[in-house]
């Protein structure tokens, strides 16, 4: 992990969820994997300086430019510099010959699929993005036009929804903290019902970006309880092979 400066050069309101911010950063960043973010500290907080950095998620990447998606709530104007820390978690591991990949907005904006989305439709992965609850608000122009859109219901179910996770190579869900614990092992029962015979490593991951305050594997805030050891948000995910997760 690295601290720099980054630029912030242009800034978009794309939605009234979420803006787009366009930075110039460090050439070392430009080797970011979707799944890895950036941990930010501003300067230009009205008198105060927060303790807790920010975490800035990359949505694509171009180059000398590296752009980014953050809440519409928070403040951001252009010629801002920021100090960033990243990378914060390792790539999400995507399973060897993919081909069809299935990825679950639980309630929560998609933007952590993004950038990991452009990347393997690129490749020639086929991806539907099942989105339930406030992820419907995300505007679909942002995400890659071959990404097969699904709208869930919020009793957890879409249309051919047995045979999408019988097509899927790997499944990734993205909840709010709150509902991890109830969607992350419905999904785990769900693919286990399904894949009766074998369930390969990191065939079903859930994201997990809640309670990050280090984002360096130092304070412990960000413990995810596995089967046989205590793993960290943000050195070990944010992608975690939920096989491994103990669900209380
Ligand atoms: S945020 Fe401190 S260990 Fe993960």
């Amino acid at each position: 992990m690295r601290e720099t400066q980054a630029l912030i050069e242009r800034v978009r309101r794309v939605s009234a969820d979420v803006q787009q911010i366009d930075l110039a950063v460090d050439p070392a960043l430009m080797q970011l994997k979707p799944g890895q973010a950036l941990f930010v500290r501003r300067h230009n907080q009205h008198g105060w300086e927060p303790y807790l950095r920010e975490l800035w998620i990359p949505v694509d990447m171009r180059p000398g430019r590296l752009t980014v998606e953050i809440a519409s709530s928070l403040d951001a104007a252009p010629n801002e510099i920021v100090d960033v820390l990243s990378p914060v978690g390792r790539p999400i591991p995507v399973r060897p010959r993919i081909q069809h990949l299935l990825l679950i907005a639980d309630d929560a904006l998609p933007t952590p699929f993004v950038f990991l989305a452009r990347t393997l439709s690129g490749g020639g992965v086929a991806i539907t993005l099942v989105l339930n609850g406030l992820a419907a608000r995300y505007p679909l122009e942002l995400l890659s036009p071959e990404v097969e859109i699904v709208r869930g219901d919020a009793d957890w179910s879409w249309p051919d929804q047995v045979a999408t996770f019988q097509w899927a190579d790997q499944v990734l869900i993205l909840a709010p903290g709150y509902r991890q614990a109830d969607a992350y092992g419905r999904l785990l029962d769900r693919v286990r019902q399904i894949r009766t015979h074998d369930l390969p490593d990191h065939y079903a991951c859930g994201l997990f970006y809640d309670r990050l305050a280090c984002g360096a594997g130092a304070c412990g805030a960000c413990e995810v309880r596995a089967h046989d050891t205590l793993l960290l948000a943000c050195a070990d995910g944010p992608a975690i092979d939920l096989k491994r997760v103990v669900f209380r």
